[in-house]
């Protein structure tokens, strides 16, 4: 299952583009208003590093108020530079009518942040602007794929726009996107009147219209109504009685077409939401497949089997071995939570296969918060599971929301560890969630506010 998340809108400037004359052919005008709001001494191209060094953060303040009224700093104190994209003048997408969820993208995979953050926040929300881009294509005509000489121009125009609102011009490689996923591949359906007459459509726009953050993942209603449809129209409109026409049952090429056709049902979806319902849907989806399993990389950790191994390990040698480990991972990625807890399972039994028969996570006091980006005074950043975005302000920059709920020992992996980390247990609800004292005393809030939103600093982690 695919994509995609919410809407949040950091509309920063107009984008306006005129088409002259579309079908005399070349001339396409853009014309850029600057964002009025960006001090010009903080448009950088290329930012001085001096502009990195952490911000000071009282520790005192930062980890213990769970509801701040305001983030309390900038996270990243980085401005995107931002100038007239050049645009192909082939490409009959009106882009203005997709601002809000272009500049939204384009925050998210701001320039600097965009690797670091491209697993969790960057690829779920670029893999959305692409389903909605080409559910726009056209939208008076009855195709839900572009053809394919025009998808290239409109994917270049698309990653030009993007990289001149600020985001990292290497997110086709980062995110796996090309511009054929705007053509439909091999999916035999690419028409709207063969959609509608194929697929049922008042149920799929039931199931997708409203996805439920807390039950989509663990109860999903969307997705297989997602892929019902995908089945239905890789089979071209034919009865699914003809088993042996089943994708799965016969070649890969089943498969592919269903995939393929998925990309056309998100395109179809995208219609007919709003693109603000459609976004918030696919990141949704996105943050289903993404929370499932562990992104970060790990070479082997034969250091830390020969200094831990057997089941009284020396815990000054074993916990050396395993900090020094531990902190190159730190400076991979942000990841969620949950994420979290697949890294810290996964690399447990890593170590068990080779032999270390001892809970040295608790011996040496690894946090979940260990397996995440480091930021400024060794706090570590988890992202809450459910989607999220990076959030630009004029004044201090990027930032992100950090979920200080965290503060968990890792899961050292066993047979009944391994049982109670079900994703789906209370509704995305992490284990073991330590409920601070302060949210006691606050009744009416709503648990989802005890995880707070602070600013780091990650500064250290770039240069
Ligand atoms: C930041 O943006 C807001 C609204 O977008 C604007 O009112 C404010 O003046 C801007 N601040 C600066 C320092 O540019
Ligand atoms: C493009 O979309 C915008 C906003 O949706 C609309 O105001 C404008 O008229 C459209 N332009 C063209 C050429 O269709
Ligand atoms: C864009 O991202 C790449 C990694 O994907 C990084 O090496 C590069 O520095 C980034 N560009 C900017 C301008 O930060
Ligand atoms: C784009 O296509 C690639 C393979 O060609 C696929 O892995 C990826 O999921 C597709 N992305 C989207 C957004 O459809
Ligand atoms: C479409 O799905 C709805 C809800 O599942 C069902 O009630 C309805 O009969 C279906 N319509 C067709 C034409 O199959």
């Amino acid at each position: 299952m695919e994509l995609l998340i919410g809407k949040t809108s950091c509309q920063f400037l107009m984008l306006v583009i005129w088409f002259w004359s579309f079908q005399h052919g070349v001339s396409q005008k853009t014309e850029f208003e600057p964002k009025p709001h960006v001090p010009g001494k903080f448009v950088l191209s290329d930012p001085p590093m001096g502009l990195f060094d952490p911000i000071e953060i009282s520790p005192a303040v930062v980890p213990r108020n769970p509801y701040p009224v305001e983030p309390l700093s900038p996270m990243y104190p980085s401005f995107p530079s931002t100038y007239e994209p050049i645009l192909s003048g082939k490409c009959p997408v009106n882009f203005s009518s997709l601002l809000d969820v272009v500049d939204r993208t384009a925050s998210d995979c701001s320039a600097p942040l965009a690797a670091l953050v491209g697993n969790v926040i960057c690829c779920p929300q670029v893999n959305s602007l692409m389903h909605i881009f080409q559910g726009a294509y056209n939208s008076e005509s009855n195709m839900l794929v572009f053809q394919k000489a025009t998808a290239n121009y409109c994917f270049a125009d698309l990653i030009s726009i993007l990289a001149s609102r600020g985001a990292n011009s290497t997110i086709p490689a980062l995110c796996s996107v090309k511009s054929a996923n705007l053509t439909g591949g091999s999916c035999p359906v690419k028409d709207l009147a063969t959609f509608e007459k194929v697929v049922n459509t008042s149920k799929l726009l039931d199931s997708c219209s409203a996805v439920d953050p807390l039950k989509e993942c663990c109860r999903p209603i969307c997705q297989p109504a997602i892929v019902e449809a995908a089945v239905q129209i890789s089979l071209g409109g034919t009865s699914m009685l003809y088993n042996s026409r089943i994708p799965g049952t016969g070649s890969g090429t089943g498969i592919n077409a269903v995939n393929d056709c998925k990309g056309v049902v998100y395109a179809w979806l995208s219609r007919k939401l709003s693109s603000e319902a459609a976004n918030t849907a696919f990141r949704i989806l996105s943050g289903c497949k993404v929370n499932k399993v562990c992104p970060l990389e790990f070479e082997e950790p034969s250091s830390i089997i020969k200094e831990c191994r057997g089941s009284a390990p020396s815990s000054l040698s074993c916990c050396s071995s395993l900090n020094t480990y531990i902190s190159s991972i730190q400076k991979q990625m942000l990841i969620t939570n949950r994420q979290a807890i697949n890294c810290a399972t996964l690399f447990g039994s890593m170590l068990q296969k080779g032999g270390v028969m001892t809970n040295i996570y608790e011996l040496c006091k690894v946090d979940l918060k260990d397996f995440s980006l480091q930021s400024y005074g060794q706090q570590g950043c988890l992202l809450r599971s459910l989607p999220a975005d990076i959030v630009f302000d004029n004044v201090t920059g990027f930032s992100f929301t950090c979920d200080l709920s965290d503060n968990i020992a890792a899961p050292w992996p066993s047979s009944s560890s391994l049982s109670s980390l079900s994703l789906c247990a209370p509704e995305m609800s992490l284990p073991a969630l330590p409920v601070p004292q302060t949210s006691v005393s606050s009744g009416s809030r709503n648990i989802a506010r005890i995880i707070a939103s602070i600013v780091y600093i990650i500064s250290s982690l770039l240069l």
